[in-house]
Protein backbone atom coordinates (compact mmCIF):
# COMPACT_ATOMS: atom_id res chain seq x y z
CA UNK A 1 0.00 0.00 0.00
CA UNK A 2 1.65 3.10 -1.08
CA UNK A 3 1.01 5.97 1.44
CA UNK A 4 1.38 9.63 0.31
CA UNK A 5 1.95 10.33 3.87
CA UNK A 6 5.30 9.20 4.46
CA UNK A 7 6.65 10.82 1.58
CA UNK A 8 9.30 13.28 1.81
CA UNK A 9 9.72 17.10 1.06
CA UNK A 10 6.67 17.77 -1.38
CA UNK A 11 5.57 20.69 -3.64
CA UNK A 12 3.86 22.89 -1.05
CA UNK A 13 6.73 22.58 1.00
CA UNK A 14 8.78 23.55 -1.91
CA UNK A 15 6.55 26.61 -2.82
CA UNK A 16 5.97 27.79 0.75
CA UNK A 17 9.61 27.97 1.29
CA UNK A 18 9.70 30.01 -2.23
CA UNK A 19 7.21 32.41 -0.58
CA UNK A 20 7.02 35.21 1.80
CA UNK A 21 4.85 33.67 4.64
CA UNK A 22 7.94 30.21 4.18
CA UNK A 23 9.12 30.37 7.94
CA UNK A 24 5.72 31.13 9.72
CA UNK A 25 4.16 28.15 7.36
CA UNK A 26 7.23 26.05 8.08
CA UNK A 27 7.06 26.56 11.77
CA UNK A 28 3.25 26.39 12.06
CA UNK A 29 3.72 22.84 9.99
CA UNK A 30 6.34 21.77 12.62
CA UNK A 31 4.54 23.27 15.38
CA UNK A 32 0.99 21.34 14.44
CA UNK A 33 3.22 17.95 13.98
CA UNK A 34 4.79 18.71 17.38
CA UNK A 35 1.24 18.88 18.83
CA UNK A 36 -0.35 16.48 17.57
CA UNK A 37 1.68 14.66 19.95
CA UNK A 38 0.36 16.15 22.73
CA UNK A 39 -1.99 13.47 23.70
CA UNK A 40 -4.76 16.26 25.19
CA UNK A 41 -4.44 18.29 22.47
CA UNK A 42 -7.62 18.45 20.58
CA UNK A 43 -8.83 20.65 17.91
CA UNK A 44 -12.28 18.66 18.12
CA UNK A 45 -13.68 17.19 20.52
CA UNK A 46 -17.42 15.75 19.92
CA UNK A 47 -19.03 13.54 22.73
CA UNK A 48 -21.90 11.41 21.91
CA UNK A 49 -23.56 13.96 19.12
CA UNK A 50 -27.21 12.69 18.14
CA UNK A 51 -28.33 14.45 14.97
CA UNK A 52 -32.09 14.13 13.78
CA UNK A 53 -33.41 15.69 10.41
CA UNK A 54 -37.52 14.68 11.45
CA UNK A 55 -37.74 11.13 11.62
CA UNK A 56 -34.29 10.10 9.92
CA UNK A 57 -31.46 9.61 12.77
CA UNK A 58 -28.21 10.69 10.68
CA UNK A 59 -25.94 10.94 13.52
CA UNK A 60 -25.98 8.33 16.37
CA UNK A 61 -24.64 8.77 19.70
CA UNK A 62 -21.17 9.35 17.72
CA UNK A 63 -17.97 10.69 20.06
CA UNK A 64 -14.65 11.72 17.85
CA UNK A 65 -11.54 13.36 19.20
CA UNK A 66 -9.20 14.90 16.44
CA UNK A 67 -5.47 15.87 16.60
CA UNK A 68 -4.58 19.57 15.82
CA UNK A 69 -2.94 18.97 12.52
CA UNK A 70 -4.52 15.40 11.98
CA UNK A 71 -5.60 14.65 8.42
CA UNK A 72 -8.91 12.49 9.66
CA UNK A 73 -10.63 10.78 6.75
CA UNK A 74 -14.59 9.95 7.27
CA UNK A 75 -15.22 6.76 4.82
CA UNK A 76 -18.80 5.36 4.70
CA UNK A 77 -21.22 4.18 1.95
CA UNK A 78 -23.74 6.64 0.89
CA UNK A 79 -26.47 7.96 3.81
CA UNK A 80 -23.94 6.51 6.26
CA UNK A 81 -24.32 10.46 7.87
CA UNK A 82 -20.82 11.76 6.73
CA UNK A 83 -22.04 14.99 5.46
CA UNK A 84 -23.96 15.27 8.16
CA UNK A 85 -20.86 14.80 10.47
CA UNK A 86 -19.18 18.01 8.62
CA UNK A 87 -22.46 19.91 8.46
CA UNK A 88 -22.39 19.71 12.61
CA UNK A 89 -18.97 20.59 13.00
CA UNK A 90 -18.96 23.53 11.08
CA UNK A 91 -22.50 24.78 12.20
CA UNK A 92 -24.33 24.42 8.70
CA UNK A 93 -26.47 22.08 10.83
CA UNK A 94 -27.26 22.67 14.58
CA UNK A 95 -26.74 19.29 16.03
CA UNK A 96 -29.84 18.14 18.03
CA UNK A 97 -28.09 16.60 20.62
CA UNK A 98 -24.52 17.32 21.84
CA UNK A 99 -22.98 16.41 25.56
CA UNK A 100 -19.63 18.13 23.79
CA UNK A 101 -18.71 19.72 20.57
CA UNK A 102 -15.83 22.10 21.39
CA UNK A 103 -13.41 23.72 18.55
CA UNK A 104 -10.09 24.52 19.81
CA UNK A 105 -11.27 24.27 23.72
CA UNK A 106 -14.59 26.15 22.85
CA UNK A 107 -17.75 25.13 23.59
CA UNK A 108 -19.65 26.12 19.77
CA UNK A 109 -23.02 24.29 20.36
CA UNK A 110 -24.69 27.33 20.14
CA UNK A 111 -22.23 29.08 18.07
CA UNK A 112 -23.78 29.90 14.75
CA UNK A 113 -21.13 28.51 11.37
CA UNK A 114 -19.57 32.30 10.41
CA UNK A 115 -18.32 32.23 14.01
CA UNK A 116 -16.72 28.98 13.87
CA UNK A 117 -12.97 28.71 13.02
CA UNK A 118 -13.29 26.04 10.16
CA UNK A 119 -14.49 26.03 6.67
CA UNK A 120 -15.93 23.79 4.25
CA UNK A 121 -15.10 22.67 1.22
CA UNK A 122 -17.43 20.69 -1.22
CA UNK A 123 -17.93 18.79 -4.30
CA UNK A 124 -19.95 21.56 -5.84
CA UNK A 125 -17.26 24.21 -5.40
CA UNK A 126 -19.92 26.63 -4.84
CA UNK A 127 -17.48 29.92 -6.06
CA UNK A 128 -19.07 33.11 -7.04
CA UNK A 129 -19.57 32.95 -10.89
CA UNK A 130 -19.37 36.64 -11.56
CA UNK A 131 -16.16 37.39 -9.74
CA UNK A 132 -13.02 36.70 -10.47
CA UNK A 133 -10.33 33.75 -9.70
CA UNK A 134 -8.37 36.58 -7.14
CA UNK A 135 -12.03 37.37 -5.95
CA UNK A 136 -13.43 34.54 -5.09
CA UNK A 137 -10.29 34.07 -2.92
CA UNK A 138 -9.67 36.87 -1.58
CA UNK A 139 -13.59 37.11 -0.37
CA UNK A 140 -13.45 36.17 3.35
CA UNK A 141 -10.35 38.18 3.37
CA UNK A 142 -12.62 41.41 2.67
CA UNK A 143 -15.25 40.09 5.05
CA UNK A 144 -12.39 40.50 7.71
CA UNK A 145 -11.32 43.79 6.88
CA UNK A 146 -7.98 42.49 5.73
CA UNK A 147 -6.55 45.46 3.69
CA UNK A 148 -6.51 45.61 -0.14
CA UNK A 149 -2.77 45.13 -0.34
CA UNK A 150 -2.36 42.41 1.94
CA UNK A 151 -5.58 40.25 1.01
CA UNK A 152 -4.01 40.77 -2.60
CA UNK A 153 -0.58 39.43 -1.24
CA UNK A 154 -1.96 36.38 0.94
CA UNK A 155 -4.33 35.92 -2.45
CA UNK A 156 -1.85 35.70 -4.36
CA UNK A 157 0.34 33.02 -2.18
CA UNK A 158 -2.87 31.05 -2.22
CA UNK A 159 -3.35 30.68 -5.40
CA UNK A 160 0.23 29.75 -5.94
CA UNK A 161 -0.21 27.01 -3.53
CA UNK A 162 -2.83 25.51 -5.41
CA UNK A 163 -0.46 25.78 -8.68
CA UNK A 164 -3.03 28.74 -10.36
CA UNK A 165 -0.52 31.54 -10.52
CA UNK A 166 -1.57 33.52 -13.26
CA UNK A 167 -5.05 32.75 -13.45
CA UNK A 168 -6.22 35.19 -10.80
CA UNK A 169 -7.80 37.73 -13.48
CA UNK A 170 -9.90 34.76 -15.34
CA UNK A 171 -13.73 34.08 -14.67
CA UNK A 172 -14.83 31.29 -12.61
CA UNK A 173 -16.70 29.74 -16.28
CA UNK A 174 -13.14 30.40 -17.85
CA UNK A 175 -12.04 27.58 -15.51
CA UNK A 176 -11.90 23.50 -16.15
CA UNK A 177 -13.33 21.52 -13.29
CA UNK A 178 -9.79 20.79 -11.82
CA UNK A 179 -9.15 24.37 -11.35
CA UNK A 180 -12.15 25.42 -9.85
CA UNK A 181 -11.39 22.91 -7.44
CA UNK A 182 -8.29 24.22 -6.70
CA UNK A 183 -9.93 28.03 -6.56
CA UNK A 184 -12.08 26.80 -4.11
CA UNK A 185 -9.41 24.92 -1.88
CA UNK A 186 -7.58 28.44 -2.34
CA UNK A 187 -10.66 30.31 -1.33
CA UNK A 188 -10.25 27.90 1.76
CA UNK A 189 -6.92 27.85 2.97
CA UNK A 190 -6.43 31.60 2.62
CA UNK A 191 -8.26 32.59 6.05
CA UNK A 192 -6.51 29.54 7.91
CA UNK A 193 -9.32 28.27 9.50
CA UNK A 194 -8.56 25.70 12.18
CA UNK A 195 -9.99 22.78 11.03
CA UNK A 196 -10.37 22.38 6.88
CA UNK A 197 -13.54 20.23 6.00
CA UNK A 198 -13.41 18.42 2.69
CA UNK A 199 -16.66 17.28 1.32
CA UNK A 200 -15.73 14.47 -1.34
CA UNK A 201 -13.61 17.39 -2.87
CA UNK A 202 -12.35 15.19 -6.01
CA UNK A 203 -15.79 13.38 -6.34
CA UNK A 204 -16.35 15.41 -9.93
CA UNK A 205 -12.66 15.03 -10.94
CA UNK A 206 -11.52 12.28 -13.46
CA UNK A 207 -9.18 9.38 -12.37
CA UNK A 208 -5.67 11.12 -13.22
CA UNK A 209 -6.45 14.73 -12.33
CA UNK A 210 -8.13 13.08 -8.77
CA UNK A 211 -5.08 11.19 -8.32
CA UNK A 212 -2.51 14.16 -8.50
CA UNK A 213 -4.97 16.06 -6.52
CA UNK A 214 -4.87 13.74 -4.00
CA UNK A 215 -0.93 14.24 -3.63
CA UNK A 216 -1.08 17.98 -3.93
CA UNK A 217 -3.60 18.18 -0.56
CA UNK A 218 -1.58 15.81 1.02
CA UNK A 219 1.59 18.11 0.31
CA UNK A 220 -0.58 21.08 1.41
CA UNK A 221 -1.58 19.81 4.20
CA UNK A 222 1.84 19.18 5.46
CA UNK A 223 3.19 22.64 4.95
CA UNK A 224 -0.07 24.24 6.59
CA UNK A 225 -0.24 22.24 9.15
CA UNK A 226 -3.78 22.64 9.24
CA UNK A 227 -6.52 19.83 10.78
CA UNK A 228 -8.22 18.22 7.72
CA UNK A 229 -11.23 16.53 8.30
CA UNK A 230 -11.78 14.82 4.70
CA UNK A 231 -14.81 12.86 2.83
CA UNK A 232 -14.42 10.23 0.31
CA UNK A 233 -16.53 7.22 -0.42
CA UNK A 234 -12.81 6.08 -1.77
CA UNK A 235 -10.67 3.39 0.11
CA UNK A 236 -7.84 3.71 -1.53
CA UNK A 237 -8.10 7.60 -1.44
CA UNK A 238 -9.08 7.20 2.24
CA UNK A 239 -5.88 4.86 2.83
CA UNK A 240 -3.18 6.83 1.26
CA UNK A 241 -4.12 10.41 2.23
CA UNK A 242 -4.84 10.06 5.82
CA UNK A 243 -3.59 9.97 9.67
CA UNK A 244 -6.82 7.81 10.54
CA UNK A 245 -9.77 6.47 8.93
CA UNK A 246 -13.27 6.80 10.77
CA UNK A 247 -15.50 4.48 8.95
CA UNK A 248 -19.32 5.03 9.20
CA UNK A 249 -21.93 2.83 9.12
CA UNK A 250 -26.04 4.20 9.27
CA UNK A 251 -24.99 7.06 11.15
CA UNK A 252 -22.49 5.21 13.84
CA UNK A 253 -18.74 4.93 14.00
CA UNK A 254 -18.19 1.26 12.96
CA UNK A 255 -14.37 1.36 12.98
CA UNK A 256 -12.08 4.28 13.99
CA UNK A 257 -8.24 3.57 13.53
CA UNK A 258 -4.71 3.96 11.36
CA UNK A 259 -4.75 3.43 7.67
CA UNK A 260 -3.23 -0.18 8.53
CA UNK A 261 -5.63 -0.63 11.47
CA UNK A 262 -8.82 -0.94 9.32
CA UNK A 263 -6.82 -2.33 5.88
CA UNK A 264 -4.95 -5.34 7.71
CA UNK A 265 -7.59 -5.64 10.83
CA UNK A 266 -10.76 -4.87 10.89
CA UNK A 267 -12.48 -5.02 13.55
CA UNK A 268 -16.29 -6.06 12.30
CA UNK A 269 -17.93 -8.01 9.04
CA UNK A 270 -18.82 -4.65 7.45
CA UNK A 271 -15.49 -3.42 8.29
CA UNK A 272 -13.64 -6.36 6.33
CA UNK A 273 -16.25 -6.30 3.52
CA UNK A 274 -16.03 -2.51 2.98
CA UNK A 275 -12.02 -2.48 3.10
CA UNK A 276 -11.65 -5.52 0.35
CA UNK A 277 -11.87 -8.84 2.41
CA UNK A 278 -13.54 -10.17 -0.20
CA UNK A 279 -13.66 -13.56 1.19
CA UNK A 280 -15.85 -14.18 4.62
CA UNK A 281 -16.20 -17.94 5.49
CA UNK A 282 -18.47 -18.74 8.47
CA UNK A 283 -16.31 -21.08 10.90
CA UNK A 284 -15.99 -22.56 14.36
CA UNK A 285 -13.27 -21.95 16.92
CA UNK A 286 -10.91 -24.55 17.65
CA UNK A 287 -8.37 -23.15 19.69
CA UNK A 288 -7.33 -19.82 20.51
CA UNK A 289 -4.16 -18.90 21.65
CA UNK A 290 -2.21 -16.39 23.85
CA UNK A 291 -0.86 -14.05 20.74
CA UNK A 292 -4.03 -13.48 19.62
CA UNK A 293 -4.07 -16.24 17.25
CA UNK A 294 -6.81 -18.27 16.73
CA UNK A 295 -7.64 -21.81 14.83
CA UNK A 296 -10.80 -22.03 12.93
CA UNK A 297 -12.78 -24.83 11.65
CA UNK A 298 -14.36 -24.44 7.93
CA UNK A 299 -16.26 -27.67 6.81
CA UNK A 300 -13.26 -29.98 7.62
CA UNK A 301 -10.79 -27.63 6.89
CA UNK A 302 -8.39 -25.74 9.50
CA UNK A 303 -7.52 -22.61 9.30
CA UNK A 304 -5.49 -19.94 11.58
CA UNK A 305 -5.68 -16.30 11.76
CA UNK A 306 -5.50 -13.32 13.85
CA UNK A 307 -8.78 -12.43 16.56
CA UNK A 308 -9.81 -9.19 15.16
CA UNK A 309 -9.76 -6.61 18.26
CA UNK A 310 -12.46 -6.61 20.73
CA UNK A 311 -13.45 -10.37 19.81
CA UNK A 312 -13.12 -12.55 22.41
CA UNK A 313 -13.57 -16.10 21.20
CA UNK A 314 -13.27 -19.42 23.26
CA UNK A 315 -13.51 -23.42 21.61
CA UNK A 316 -16.71 -23.99 19.86
CA UNK A 317 -17.86 -20.33 19.07
CA UNK A 318 -19.19 -19.96 15.91
CA UNK A 319 -16.79 -16.87 13.91
CA UNK A 320 -15.82 -15.76 10.36
CA UNK A 321 -12.61 -16.63 9.05
CA UNK A 322 -11.63 -13.27 6.65
CA UNK A 323 -9.03 -12.99 4.18
CA UNK A 324 -8.49 -10.49 0.73
CA UNK A 325 -8.58 -11.94 -2.74
CA UNK A 326 -4.93 -10.79 -3.30
CA UNK A 327 -3.69 -13.26 -0.12
CA UNK A 328 -4.71 -16.12 -1.60
CA UNK A 329 -2.47 -17.90 -3.91
CA UNK A 330 -3.21 -20.93 -5.84
CA UNK A 331 -1.06 -23.56 -5.85
CA UNK A 332 -0.67 -27.21 -6.93
CA UNK A 333 -1.48 -30.83 -4.68
CA UNK A 334 2.40 -31.28 -4.52
CA UNK A 335 2.90 -28.18 -3.14
CA UNK A 336 0.13 -28.49 -0.36
CA UNK A 337 2.48 -30.48 2.15
CA UNK A 338 4.43 -27.19 2.55
CA UNK A 339 2.12 -24.68 2.91
CA UNK A 340 0.08 -23.63 5.44
CA UNK A 341 -3.84 -22.05 5.29
CA UNK A 342 -4.60 -25.01 2.74
CA UNK A 343 -8.23 -24.53 1.30
CA UNK A 344 -8.65 -27.04 -1.62
CA UNK A 345 -10.64 -25.72 -4.37
CA UNK A 346 -10.53 -25.48 -7.55
CA UNK A 347 -10.44 -23.02 -10.56
CA UNK A 348 -14.34 -21.66 -11.82
CA UNK A 349 -13.82 -18.91 -14.03
CA UNK A 350 -11.47 -16.01 -14.39
CA UNK A 351 -11.79 -12.13 -15.46
CA UNK A 352 -8.80 -10.66 -17.04
CA UNK A 353 -8.90 -6.91 -15.61
CA UNK A 354 -5.61 -5.21 -17.35
CA UNK A 355 -3.58 -4.70 -14.31
CA UNK A 356 -4.40 -7.85 -12.58
CA UNK A 357 -6.48 -10.82 -13.02
CA UNK A 358 -9.77 -12.07 -10.81
CA UNK A 359 -10.59 -15.48 -10.65
CA UNK A 360 -12.83 -17.43 -8.75
CA UNK A 361 -12.66 -20.93 -6.88
CA UNK A 362 -15.07 -23.58 -6.86
CA UNK A 363 -14.81 -25.53 -3.59
CA UNK A 364 -15.86 -29.30 -2.82
CA UNK A 365 -18.91 -28.09 -1.23
CA UNK A 366 -19.62 -25.17 -3.75
CA UNK A 367 -18.38 -22.40 -1.32
CA UNK A 368 -16.87 -19.92 -4.29
CA UNK A 369 -13.33 -18.27 -3.19
CA UNK A 370 -12.22 -15.11 -4.33
CA UNK A 371 -8.47 -14.72 -6.12
CA UNK A 372 -6.56 -11.87 -7.07
CA UNK A 373 -2.98 -12.03 -9.18
CA UNK A 374 -0.99 -9.39 -9.61
CA UNK A 375 1.60 -11.60 -11.40
CA UNK A 376 -0.48 -12.88 -14.21
CA UNK A 377 3.06 -14.50 -15.36
CA UNK A 378 3.53 -16.92 -12.35
CA UNK A 379 -0.52 -17.89 -11.92
CA UNK A 380 -0.94 -20.63 -12.84
CA UNK A 381 -4.29 -21.67 -14.93
CA UNK A 382 -4.63 -24.80 -13.00
CA UNK A 383 -4.60 -25.47 -9.40
CA UNK A 384 -5.92 -27.49 -6.27
CA UNK A 385 -6.09 -25.61 -3.28
CA UNK A 386 -5.34 -21.88 -2.38
CA UNK A 387 -2.88 -20.88 0.59
CA UNK A 388 -2.55 -18.03 2.83
CA UNK A 389 -0.57 -16.67 5.77
CA UNK A 390 -1.99 -16.57 8.97
CA UNK A 391 -1.30 -13.04 9.35
CA UNK A 392 -3.18 -12.09 6.62
CA UNK A 393 -6.66 -13.43 7.68
CA UNK A 394 -9.18 -12.36 10.59
CA UNK A 395 -11.36 -14.01 12.97
CA UNK A 396 -14.75 -11.90 13.41
CA UNK A 397 -16.99 -12.14 15.75
CA UNK A 398 -20.79 -12.65 13.91
N1 LIG B 1 -31.83 17.73 4.84
C1 LIG B 1 -32.17 16.46 5.09
N2 LIG B 1 -33.44 16.12 5.40
C2 LIG B 1 -33.77 14.84 5.67
N3 LIG B 1 -32.91 13.82 5.69
C3 LIG B 1 -31.64 14.09 5.38
C4 LIG B 1 -31.20 15.41 5.06
N4 LIG B 1 -29.87 15.38 4.79
C5 LIG B 1 -29.51 14.07 4.93
N5 LIG B 1 -30.55 13.32 5.27
C6 LIG B 1 -30.51 11.85 5.57
O1 LIG B 1 -29.59 11.64 6.60
C7 LIG B 1 -28.81 10.46 6.34
C8 LIG B 1 -27.34 10.82 6.28
O2 LIG B 1 -27.14 11.69 5.17
P1 LIG B 1 -25.71 12.28 4.80
O3 LIG B 1 -25.91 13.31 3.76
O4 LIG B 1 -25.02 12.69 6.03
O5 LIG B 1 -24.99 10.98 4.21
P2 LIG B 1 -23.60 10.83 3.46
O6 LIG B 1 -22.86 9.76 4.19
O7 LIG B 1 -22.94 12.14 3.32
O8 LIG B 1 -24.04 10.25 2.04
P3 LIG B 1 -23.40 10.53 0.58
O9 LIG B 1 -22.18 9.66 0.52
O10 LIG B 1 -24.46 10.05 -0.35
O11 LIG B 1 -23.09 11.99 0.45
C9 LIG B 1 -29.37 9.87 5.05
O12 LIG B 1 -30.31 8.90 5.40
C10 LIG B 1 -30.04 11.05 4.38
O13 LIG B 1 -31.12 10.62 3.57
MG1 LIG C 1 -22.39 13.32 1.66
Amino acid sequence: MLRMRSEGAGYADTLVSSMGLSAQAETGARDARARMNAPDDFILRAVDLVHQYGTVTALDHVSLDVKRGEFLTILGESGSGKTTMLRVISGLEKVSHAAQLTLDGVDVRDVPAAKRNCTTVFQSYALFPHMSVEENVGYGLKLRGVPKDEARRQATDALSMVRLSGKGTRRIGQLSGGERQRVALARAIVTRPAILLLDEPLGALDEKLRYDMQAELVDIHRALGMTFIYITHSQEEALTMSDRIMLMRRGRIEQCGTPEDLFDRPASRFAAEFMGFDNVLPCTVLAVSENGEARVDFNGTVLSGVCASGANFKEGDSALFAVRAERLAPILNEQTQRAGNVIACAPADHIYRGKYTDQTARMADATRLKIRSWDQSATPGQFDAVTCRAQDCVILSH
